[in-house]
């Protein structure tokens, strides 16, 4: 094969089948577990911490409205990785949606691509839950050095008045470790305790707005989109796409459903039932709190670390503050046991196919989890999620996933004229249209987020293209030709 053309070789489905069937990954999960899975993912810093910021800085009350927008958005991308994930149910999610519809080296920068959306937004969830912890810490009068709970070059109130340099962010790093001790140990474990979680943090976001909604104040919603300032993205319509730009990352996570595709028990009907059960629960759970949180509070007041404690502060309710704190820690741990988790997945797929050492397909023989892949991971999560600013993880992480679904819609079209006649469990409704629509609305959405999240973006994507040239392309051959494909 010319060195070209192997840059675009396929896997062939029955090649993903025979590899989802010699797993050594144990399948463990049911519909329900999916869906839990897929809200542990979903609920987190987004809807916890980003939405206070995303009322006070654009959109105002209208968060609710730029939530439904990126609901919609994330709904077409649902369909299109549904399909993808009921036809080729391996570990790895749209890596190996890639490898089977493009090839290689699309795959490889998918997969690079989605360090991004996995392995920073545990890093970012990980900031959020530290924002939580040091305010819960400090009601309880124990508040931590306030330098030791963010990073470098962000000044934080040192509690006396005056104002401090951040050095580490030490809750957000201890928190990773956790979760990775955590997944090592096992996945029927983890998913146990993920569904646990996942009800603490739907109940709490219920409870809030069942106490909220009595207390809404029609003047705080009104006007209901606050007239743009003059500034592009601050109120007003463009405000509106912004906050829904920055809201994405809310949602995030749906798809993470996808990578635990090889342990999952019957994925062909679990995995549609999975995504896009949990993307509407979680729909229907932000549009009711965007409206409580804007409705009881002023939306100016709402650019804090922890908008939904205020938000019941300001009910009165000041009881239900511990109560908010606490399920939302555990809350967004339970996020990051997914995220982490889909890193190390879709890690665990690269690395079978050479792309990555052989260390991240290490499965341990008790556990039967890639134990040292996930301890790697957080290790380098953690220090990301110590040293990092929560926006601008929160930006990279938005724009990385983007792409990814954008890559991911334009794949199924790509698929279906390939392999028309491939079994398709489930089937993305009126291709190309859907693919088409969620394609353009995740490239609109990345439009609208800052140019130099976009240059970090393209210095990632550089970094990715030199791995592969210098260390993946020639090893990924070597294995190709092991299990006697032509290479
Ligand atoms: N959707 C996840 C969150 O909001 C990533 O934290």
């Amino acid at each position: 094969m010319s060195r070209v053309a192997s840059l675009f070789t396929r896997k062939s489905l029955a090649e993903l089948q025979a590899e989802a069937d010699r797993g050594l990954l144990r399948r463990s999960l049911g519909a329900l577990d999916l869906t839990a899975l897929g809200i542990g993912s979903i609920i987190g810093t987004g809807i916890f911490v980003l939405a206070g910021s995303a009322a006070a800085l654009y959109a105002g009350p209208s968060l609710a409205l730029a939530m439904v927008i990126s609901a919609i958005g994330c709904a077409f991308a649902g369909l299109c990785y549904a399909e993808f994930a009921a036809m080729v149910p391996v570990a790895g999610s749209a890596y190996t949606y890639a490898y089977a519809t493009v090839g290689e080296l699309f795959a490889w920068i998918i997969g690079w691509d989605l360090v991004l959306e996995y392995a920073l937004s545990t890093a970012t969830v990980a900031v959020g839950w530290s924002g939580y912890c040091a305010s819960l810490l400090r009601d309880m009068g124990l508040p931590l050095p306030p330098a030791l709970t963010a990073p470098p070059g962000t000044l934080v109130a040192d509690g006396a008045g005056g104002q401090v340099m951040g050095v580490f962010n030490l809750p957000a790093a201890l928190i990773v470790i956790a979760v990775a001790a955590l997944l090592i140990r096992g996945m029927q474990q983890s998913a146990r305790v993920n569904t646990l979680l996942v009800v603490i943090k739907c109940l709490v976001l219920i409870v809030f707005v069942a106490v909220g909604v009595q207390y809404i104040n029609r003047d705080n919603l009104t006007p209901f989109v606050p007239d743009n300032t003059g500034t592009f993205g601050q109120y007003g319509v463009s405000g509106v796409l912004r906050a829904a730009g920055v809201m994405f990352f809310a949602y995030i996570g749906f798809d993470s459903v996808s990578t635990a595709a090889q342990e999952a028990r019957r994925p062909q009907r679990d995995m549609p039932i999975g995504m896009l059960g949990s993307l509407a629960i979680c729909t229907v759970l932000y549009i009711l709190v965007a409206l409580t949180l804007t409705g009881i509070v002023p939306y100016a007041q709402l650019n804090v670390p922890d908008p939904l404690a205020v938000g019941i502060d300001a009910t009165g309710a000041r009881w239900l503050s511990p109560f908010i704190k606490v399920s939302a820690l555990f809350g967004l741990f339970s996020t990051m046991l997914v995220t982490l988790l889909g890193q190390t997945r879709v890690f665990y797929s690269m690395s079978r196919d050479g792309l990555l050492p052989p260390l991240f397909s290490r499965v341990h023989p008790v556990f039967r989890t890639p134990h040292l892949s996930t301890a790697v991971t957080a290790v380098v999560v953690a220090l990301v999620a110590g040293f990092t600013p929560i926006g601008k993880l929160g930006e990279l992480t938005s724009i990385g996933t983007l792409l990814a679904f954008v890559l991911v819609s334009l794949g199924v079209i790509i698929l279906r004229k390939r392999d028309p006649e491939a079994p398709r469990p489930f089937r993305t409704p009126w291709v190309p249209w859907v693919p088409l629509i969620a394609a353009a609305l995740g490239l609109l959405q990345m439009v609208f987020l800052p140019g130099e999240t976009w240059l970090r973006l393209g210095a990632w994507l550089a970094i990715g293209f030199a791995v592969y040239f210098g260390y993946g392309r020639s090893r990924a051959a070597g294995v190709r030709r092991a299990r006697g494909v032509e290479g």
